[in-house]
């Protein structure tokens, strides 16, 4: 635990010193749970959406994109659910003042009793070597099933409790299983309340004409509103998607690991209209697709697995997330939900607009259902940096910090030095970026010894750094170094953009999906 919590705090100051992150307005001490993306930082952000986006949109002929409005009219949120139900139950200490939500209580609770049985199965797993069998072990040994039914109990409590918004109950339960505040240590808890996390604001300059409006909790109302102009004018089809990239805005009670759950955070969604009584074969579907867009990001198919929901959302008939191995463990990263057809035909009511869709083949009109996938960009982001971060001891015996970042999303693609700063190789090394700026973001550097360069460009993840010297002056050709084996090898100027394409294009990742 002490060796994942020192990765996230490590990589926290990595990402402040060399511009991927900041503190947002940290000259008046920052504003929690808010944070600034640097010139390092948006170029990452920038080229995972370009994956996304490229994979969703661009790969798929029935899926198209759009660019909704932040405000909406207040009245979406009154359709959507969010105004009634769209709540954390909350829960404060008394005696430290602090807050918390409660079934974050209750999920750290579980976690520490998983932890126990991981650190059970590492330990079998030694002992027995390659005859261990982790399902067999599961299944049998007393302590992990005893551990198991714990938290199976508590599960089943608190899906009980929140389901029916007993919040009585999920009080109970806290208290029952001894959770104590980490600030005093007591277990003197308030009663549970509900809090709605969406943040209001007013519209209207003339006093008295003013009306609520709503920073959105979530980007797919733009897209659900939009649904029928986006399938008249491009005259689609069922099955298809709109796609969408943009921000949202949450009150969190507790916002807190870094990026991970902001107040104010970015969102990749789409939205994908079908037949009703289909949705179980397109959760499927998009299960398997957007796992595979995961994997090919190469990190390890250990680090991701599926987590079903115990609490449904007030509009989904199935869900699940997509949870990625933090530093802190497994947490959610993305969501895929069946949404029926509640969002269309909540809007429906509330509009008084005729939203069903004409389906040709059948002489029908209905309400499509919808699958959604949902992704927290600023959580991909932190999932990408997490798992990318090394320390390095090297032959001989310097070290290095290198952010092996997949070459496809790396901020930077292609450091260029000359050697010297004289005899015509700045000339000739700018005249070589000038050429390959045109398809790759690139560095020029001429400051300090090759290998301090070196360093610099292997903590912000630059997969290719090229060195121009004086036998480039004579037959045309430069060394390239490669980030994570750091080989070098001489070859011919004009090799060097199909070198380098074959490596950083967005389409080697599509190609691995
Ligand atoms: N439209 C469905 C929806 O919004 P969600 O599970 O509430 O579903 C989707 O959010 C994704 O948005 C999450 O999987 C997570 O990656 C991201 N997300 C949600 N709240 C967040 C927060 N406070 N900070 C950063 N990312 C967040």
């Amino acid at each position: 635990m002490a060796e994942k919590d020192d990765t996230l705090k490590k990589v926290i100051s990595h990402s402040k010193e060399y511009g991927f992150v900041f503190q947002s307005s940290e000259i008046y001490d920052g504003l929690s749970a808010t944070y600034d993306y640097g010139q390092y930082g948006s170029e990452l952000k920038n080229n995972i959406k370009k994956y996304w986006w490229m994979s969703m949109v661009q790969m798929h002929e029935n899926i198209v994109g759009i660019d909704a409005a932040i405000f909406m009219h207040p009245t979406t949120w009154k359709a959507s659910g969010h105004i009634d139900a769209f709540n954390d139950p909350l829960i404060d200490n008394k005696d430290s003042k602090k807050r918390y939500r409660a079934d974050v209580l209750i999920e750290d609770y579980i976690a520490k009793i998983e932890g126990k049985i991981n650190k059970d199965i590492t330990k079998a797993k030694k002992r027995f070597g390659d005859d261990f069998n982790e399902t067999e072990f599961r299944n049998t040994n007393p302590n992990v099933t005893r551990r198991q039914e714990q938290i199976n109990d508590v599960n089943t409590r608190m899906a009980d409790a929140l389901n029916s918004d007993d919040l009585e109950n999920v009080r109970q339960l806290i208290i029952d299983l001894g959770i104590k505040c980490a600030v005093s240590g007591t277990a003197n808890w308030t009663e549970v309340r509900q809090f709605n996390l969406m943040f209001g604001t007013e519209l209207g300059s003339v006093s008295g004409e003013s009306a609520t409006i709503y920073l959105r909790p979530e980007t797919a109302q733009g897209i659900f509103v939009n649904y029928l102009n986006v399938q008249k004018t491009s005259r689609m089809k069922l099955p298809f998607g709109i796609a969408q990239i943009g921000k949202a805005f949450r009150n969190e009670i507790v916002a807190r690991q870094f990026i991970f759950r902001m107040r104010e955070f970015e969102q990749m969604e789409m939205q994908f209209f079908i037949k009703p009584g289909t949705q179980m074969e397109w959760y499927q579907y998009w299960k398997n697709t957007r796992m595979k867009w995961h994997n090919a990001l190469g990190f390890g198919e250990d680090n991701y697995r599926f987590h079903d929901h115990i609490k449904l959302a007030h509009y989904a008939d199935a869900a699940c997330d997509i949870e990625f191995n933090y530093p802190m463990g497994f947490k959610e990263l993305e969501g895929i939900h069946s949404r029926t057809d509640f969002d269309l035909g909540a809007h429906q009511e509330h509009s008084k607009k005729n939203l069903t869709y004409f389906d040709s083949e059948t002489n029908e009109r209905y309400l499509p259902y919808v699958l959604e996938t949902s992704i927290g960009l600023d959580r991909m982001f932190l999932s990408v940096l997490t798992k990318s971060y090394a320390e390095e001891t090297l032959k001989d015996g310097s070290s290095r910090v290198v952010l092996r970042i997949p070459p496809a999303l790396a901020p930077v693609k292609v450091a260029i030095f000359p050697l010297t700063k004289k005899d015509g190789l700045p000339e000739k090394a700018r005249a070589i970026m000038h050429k390959i700026k045109l398809d790759h973001n690139c560095q020029y550097e001429e400051k300090d010894a090759i290998g301090k360069r070196y360093r610099r460009q292997d903590a912000i993840g630059t997969p290719f750094c090229i060195t121009v010297d004086h036998e480039t002056l004579e037959n045309n050709t430069i060394t390239i170094r490669e980030r994570d084996s750091m080989k070098q090898e001489r070859v011919d100027i004009n090799d060097l953009a199909q070198i380098i394409s074959s490596k950083v294009s967005i389409s080697n990742l599509i190609n691995q999906e």
